[in-house]
């Protein structure tokens, strides 16, 4: 596992124009408003609040990137999809995000974070559909494991890969309560960072 020594926030960017320039391998967190990749992101980082998080919806409205290490960059994605969410606020939010996606070429790894109490959106199958047409490595995050007994968790895994099928993802189950998958979605980072 990655020991943190150093977290660097560079930017919070609300156009293409802003994303920094680094020549360091990128991470990206997407997912519907609100499923917690704020959360992951500082649980990840053994920090509490590096990301911004917030139980409304539509809390991160710009990419917001930050500097792990010296080594490489996560990058914190708005969430999409959420209904409450301002019309002026999901507007911006495909074209940011798709100018994010064609545009950086330092990007290795997406993680697309979805929630084990929900089935898997067409918008996020959409999303896992798109991304197979670029380059890096995509992984499927299910997290708030902890709002749902062990004994379903297994089935609930099963399930989400039935319903992103024909796509082949292995889900990656993870709370940021009680901490459990942190150690395995480090293990596959490290293993995207090597292997793209
Ligand atoms: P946007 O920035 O609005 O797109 O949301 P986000 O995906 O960044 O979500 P955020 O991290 O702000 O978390 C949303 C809410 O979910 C917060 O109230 C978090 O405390 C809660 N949350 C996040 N992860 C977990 C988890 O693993 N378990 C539980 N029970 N709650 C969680
Ligand atoms: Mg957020």
């Amino acid at each position: 596992m990655e020991q943190i020594k150093q977290v660097e926030f560079l930017i919070s960017a609300f156009s293409r124009k802003q994303f920094p320039e680094v020549n360091l391998p990128e991470i990206a967190f997407v997912g519907r408003s609100n499923v917690g990749k704020s959360t992951l992101i500082n649980t990840l980082l053994n920090r509490k609040k590096v990301a911004r998080t917030s139980s409304s919806p539509g809390c991160t409205q710009s990419i917001n990137f930050f500097l792990i290490n010296n080594k490489f960059v996560f990058a914190d994605l708005p969430g999409f999809g959420y209904a409450k969410v301002p019309l002026e606020v999901k507007k911006k939010w495909k074209p940011l995000v798709e100018s994010y996606f064609h545009s950086r070429k330092n990007l290795k790894i997406v993680i697309l974070i979805t929630d084990i109490r929900r089935k898997i959106e067409d918008d996020e199958y959409n999303l896992l559909l798109w991304f197979d047409r670029f380059d890096f490595t995509t992984l499927l995050l299910v997290t708030k494991i902890d709002k749902l007994s062990r004994s379903r968790w297994e089935n609930k895994k099963k399930d989400v890969q039935k319903q992103i099928h024909p796509i082949k993802l292995e889900p990656i189950l993870f709370s940021a309560v009680t901490k459990e998958g942190r150690k395995n979605i480090w293990q596959k980072i490290q293993k995207g960072l090597t292997f793209s």
